[in-house]
């Protein structure tokens, strides 16, 4: 089985760091990255940390990892509360999966409180600013290891 890690980011996470930083914090997706990384070679994982504005991208995205991952982590951004396509490209892929939000989104809006993407998540984790994609990368390696048991 593959010991590649999918990071997926949806719409606007290409501005962390910038954008609104009293709610997702100074961190950019550089940062995450490199975190990350850290991370995965201490777990035996590999990561592959992408972002895109667009649907449909990460919707290829998640196909891809059907054949070359074993988990996801993702952060679909808005589309995580509109998005029944990208729920049912997840429902199309057989590894684990982490969705994750930097802010507590049930704290937020109330259009913010429905996720798409929970209907298939094996995991959610919200309101632990950037770190919640380092837990969320545990989180995968443990179910990995235990889908390979
Ligand atoms: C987000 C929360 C979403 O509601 C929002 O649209 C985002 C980021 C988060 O990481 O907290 O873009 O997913």
């Amino acid at each position: 089985m593959s010991n590649l890690v999918y990071i997926l980011n949806g719409p606007n996470l290409n501005l962390l760091g910038k954008r609104q930083p009293h709610i997702y914090g100074h961190e950019t997706l550089a940062d995450i990255e490199a975190d990350c990384a850290r991370l995965a070679a201490e777990l035996g994982l590999e990561i592959r940390l992408l972002q895109s504005n667009h649907e449909g991208q990460i919707i290829d995205w998640i196909h891809e990892a059907r054949t070359d991952a074993c988990g996801i982590v993702i952060n679909p951004g808005a589309f995580t509360h509109t998005s029944v396509a990208i729920l049912d490209a997840l429902n199309a892929f057989e590894g684990a999966v982490i969705e994750v939000h930097i802010s507590n989104v049930h704290k937020r809006e109330s259009f913010r409180h429905h996720s798409y993407v929970s209907l298939r998540a094996d995991g959610v984790i919200a309101g632990c600013g950037t770190q919640g994609y380092q837990f969320g990368l545990r989180r995968v390696a443990m179910l990995a290891a235990t889908a390979k048991a």
